[in-house]
C-alpha cells in the first residue's frame, strides 16, 4: 500500500483544528442571510479571491470578521457539524476542537449560546459518526489577561464539557509570559494547558510556554527548529506538536512545502502530529495535509505511520481509548 491510500483509509486524530476556521464559504453565505447581516463580498467566489494571505495578521483579519456572522446556537451547531461530516468522509475518529470564546463574547453573544451550540454537534457526532472530540477553549493573545480571566470565570459552569485551555491569535508582541496568571488559574480548575507557540514568534516564546504557562503540548512550534538545546527537550520531555503543513505555507511561515520541516522534525525524533488548522481558509482539512506532505517531502509508510500513532499518542484521550487505536 502507498502511504497516500494509507491515510486516506487509516482512523486517524486531529490535534489542531479552530473550529471558525472550518466555516466554509458556502455556509458563512447562508447564514449570513438568515441572520440577515451584510459580507463585503458579492460572492463566495469574490470571498474566496481574499484569501491570500501575507503573514498571520491578514488572514486573523478575515477570520475574525468572517466570524461575525456567527449569532445563534444553531450557527454553532451547523458550523460544528459541517466539521464532523468532513472528518466521518476522512475517517477522523477523534478531534480536538479549538474554540474561541472571545471572538463571540466581544460580539455580545453569550458565552452558553457559543457552547451549547458546539456541544450539540459533538454529541450528534458521537451518535451518529461514532467520533469522539473534547474542547480546547482558546484565549485570544492580542486581548488583555484581564479579558482572559474574565472568559475563564464564564467557562467555569461548563468546566465539564472543556478539557483544555490554548492560546491563539497575533503571536508577535503577545508572549506567553502575559498569560502566566490565567494560565496558572486555568490548571487550577483543571484545565489542561496548551499554546500556540513558534509559529510566527520565536524560539523564546516555546521556552516561556513550557516554563511559565506549563503547557503539555505546543500548537506549532516550528520556530523551536532553530535552536538545538530546544529541540532535545522537546524530544527529551516528549512534548507533542501540532503542526499544520498548509497553514504554514498559506500564512508564509514556510515558502513551499516542498521546504516544510515535517519530515526533519519527525527524524530529529520530534513528537509531531498534522493537522489543518483553519481547512476552510488554507485549502485542505486533514487528509489534504498529509497528502501534500506525502508528496512534496517523500514521507514513507513508515514515517506516516508514525505521523498517525503520534494523533492518537498525543492526544488527550485516556490511556484506555488509546489502546483502542494505537
Ligand atoms: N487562530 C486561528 N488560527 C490561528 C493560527 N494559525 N495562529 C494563531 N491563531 C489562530
Ligand atoms: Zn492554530
Amino acid at each position: 500500500m502507498t502511504p497516500s491510500e494509507y491515510i486516506k483509509k487509516v482512523p486517524k486524530a486531529e490535534l489542531h483544528l479552530h473550529i471558525e476556521g472550518s466555516f466554509e464559504p458556502e455556509l458563512m453565505f447562508e447564514i449570513a442571510q438568515r441572520n440577515k447581516i451584510e459580507i463585503p463580498y458579492e460572492s463566495i467566489e469574490e470571498l474566496k479571491k481574499a484569501y491570500q494571505f501575507g503573514n498571520l495578521q491578514d488572514f486573523l483579519d478575515i477570520y475574525y470578521a468572517g466570524a461575525n456572522v456567527l449569532i445563534h446556537e444553531q450557527d454553532f451547531y451547523d458550523l460544528t457539524m459541517d466539521y464532523f461530516k468532513q472528518c466521518a468522509k476522512e475517517n477522523v475518529v477523534h478531534a480536538e476542537i479549538m474554540f474561541d470564546p472571545q471572538t463571540h463574547t466581544k460580539r455580545g453573544v453569550e458565552f452558553s449560546t457559543v457552547i451549547n451550540g458546539i456541544q450539540r454537534a459533538r454529541e450528534e457526532a458521537e451518535k451518529q459518526f461514532g467520533i469522539s472530540s473534547l474542547l480546547i477553549m482558546s484565549y485570544l493573545r492580542h486581548l488583555s489577561e484581564d479579558d482572559a480571566f474574565e472568559t475563564l470565570q464564564q467557562s467555569l459552569p461548563y468546566k465539564h464539557l472543556i478539557k483544555a485551555v490554548g492560546l491563539d491569535s497575533s503571536e508577535k508582541g503577545n508572549p506567553p509570559s502575559k498569560f502566566q496568571k490565567v494560565f496558572e488559574e486555568s490548571i487550577k480548575e483543571g484545565y489542561i494547558p496548551v499554546a500556540h507557540a513558534g509559529e510566527e514568534g520565536p524560539a523564546e516564546y516555546i521556552y516561556e510556554a513550557l516554563d511559565l504557562l506549563k503547557i503539555v503540548r505546543i500548537d506549532h512550534g516550528n520556530n523551536g527548529l532553530s535552536d538545538p538545546k530546544l529541540v532535545e527537550r522537546l524530544v527529551e520531555e516528549k512534548i507533542g506538536l501540532t503542526v499544520c503543513p498548509l497553514s504554514n505555507t498559506a500564512l508564509r511561515n514556510v515558502d513551499q512545502i516542498n521546504n516544510h520541516p515535517l519530515k526533519k522534525m519527525l527524524d530529529l525524533g520530534l513528537k509531531v502530529t498534522v493537522n489543518s488548522d483553519d481547512p476552510a481558509y488554507f485549502g485542505g482539512y486533514i487528509t489534504e495535509n498529509y497528502l501534500s506532505c506525502i508528496d512534496a517531502l517523500d514521507l514513507s509508510l513508515k514515517n506516516v505511520k508514525q505521523l498517525v500513532r503520534n494523533s492518537f499518542e498525543y492526544s488527550f484521550l485516556s490511556d484506555k481509548k488509546k489502546e483502542e487505536f494505537i
